[in-house]
C-alpha cells in the first residue's frame, strides 16, 4: 500500500504564503475605506441631534451668551466640546446664532465695541453684524452670521447646528 505523500513543495508554498499575506494586506487597506464610505450611515443619529442650551423664561430681546456643551464623537476619541450662542427673543421668534465670525472664525460679541452699539462686533478685522446677523456691507464678512437649528420644547430652547443664513 503506497503512502501519500503530504509534503508540500517550495512552490505551493510559497503560493500559499503570498497569497495570504496579499490577502491581509488587501483587507487591511480595503476595510478602513468601506468603512469611511458607509460612515454617514453609521452616524445617521448624531445629525439629529439638539442640546438644551437656554429656558425661553430668561431670554430677553438683547442677545444674550449661553455655552454649551456635549460629548463630540470623532472616530474612536470622545471629547467635551463647549460652543457657544447668541440668542434673543423677539416677539415669538427665537433667534440663536453662532458667534463665528464668517470672515476668518475669530469670536464675536454683542456690543463688543463701543462705537457699534446694537451690533456683533469682531475685532479681528473690524467686522459688523446686525442683530439678525446680517452682515454690514463694507467690512469684511461678506456672508450672515450662520443661524442655530432651534426647536423648543416645554420650555426649553434645543440647539442643532449652526447653518448658514444664505
Ligand atoms: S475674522 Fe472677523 S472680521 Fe475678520
Amino acid at each position: 500500500m503506497s503512502e501519500k505523500n503530504h509534503n508540500v513543495s517550495r512552490r505551493q508554498f510559497l503560493t500559499y504564503t503570498l497569497t495570504g499575506v496579499g490577502g491581509f494586506m488587501a483587507a487591511g487597506m480595503l476595510l478602513p475605506m468601506a468603512r469611511f464610505a458607509i460612515d454617514p450611515v453609521l452616524q445617521v443619529g448624531a445629525e439629529g441631534d439638539f442640546i438644551a442650551v437656554a429656558e425661553v423664561d430668561e431670554l430677553t430681546e438683547e442677545p444674550q451668551r449661553f455655552d454649551f456643551s456635549f460629548e463630540q464623537e470623532d472616530g474612536w476619541y470622545t471629547s467635551e466640546t463647549t460652543n457657544t450662542a447668541w440668542i434673543y427673543q423677539e416677539g415669538d421668534e427665537i433667534v440663536a446664532l453662532s458667534p463665528i465670525c464668517t470672515h476668518l472664525g475669530c469670536t464675536v460679541n454683542w456690543e463688543g465695541s463701543d462705537d457699534y452699539p446694537e451690533h456683533f462686533y469682531c475685532p479681528c478685522h473690524f467686522g459688523l453684524f446686525e442683530k439678525d446677523g446680517t452682515n454690514v456691507p463694507g467690512r469684511p464678512p461678506t456672508e450672515p452670521l450662520h443661524r442655530y437649528e432651534l426647536e423648543v420644547r416645554d420650555g426649553t430652547v434645543y440647539l442643532g447646528r449652526p447653518e448658514p443664513q444664505i
